[in-house]
């Protein structure tokens, strides 16, 4: 009899065991980036930890408006944007490990580059594809977007 429960106490723990784990994501949101007004996230994270981020342009949350045409306030405004969203999903730039920009103009790469850099530890950047494009939306001149792993 003994015997006969402690079988069906392992059966039990091994079908939890292994019974398949079914993979997850979330939604992660904040009000410190802008709010998207279209059928996206401002990023996502994985179960395991991954944080997939939508593009960020230059507009400011509070306003809701692009912050200027220039070229650098964008690009600040951006990178700030994609802060505001990794730290919503407790990661900050030094936990991202890939980047995609793009950029209204090939013209904007040397400022671009400025930029990016001032927010990236230099012995340990996220690896990179940067590239121009026809149009951004909202005649925004830059959008960055980015992978990273949660500190959580
Ligand atoms: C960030 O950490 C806080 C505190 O541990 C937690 O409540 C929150 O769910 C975490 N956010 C995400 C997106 O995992
Ligand atoms: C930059 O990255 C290197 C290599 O991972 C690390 O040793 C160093 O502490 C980091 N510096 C800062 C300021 O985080």
């Amino acid at each position: 009899m003994r015997t006969l429960i402690l079988l069906i106490a392992a059966a039990l723990i091994m079908g939890v065991l292994c019974a398949p784990h079914k993979r997850t994501w979330r939604v992660i949101s904040t009000d410190k980036a802008p709010r998207p007004e279209n059928p996206r996230s401002q990023a996502i994270i994985t179960d395991s930890g991954v944080i997939e981020t939508s593009g960020c342009n230059g507009v400011v949350p509070s306003t809701g408006k692009m912050i200027s045409d220039d070229l650098g306030e964008q690009m600040v405004q951006s990178m700030r944007n994609l802060g505001a969203v990794l730290e919503a999903g407790n990661a900050s730039y030094e936990d991202v490990f890939k980047c995609t920009v793009l950029m209204g103009d090939i013209s904007y790469y040397d400022k671009m580059n400025q930029i990016y850099g001032m927010f990236f530890n230099s012995s340990k950047l996220p690896a990179r594809m940067a590239y121009a494009v026809r149009e951004i939306p909202f005649k925004g001149k830059v959008e960055i977007q980015c992978s990273a792993l949660s500190r959580d």
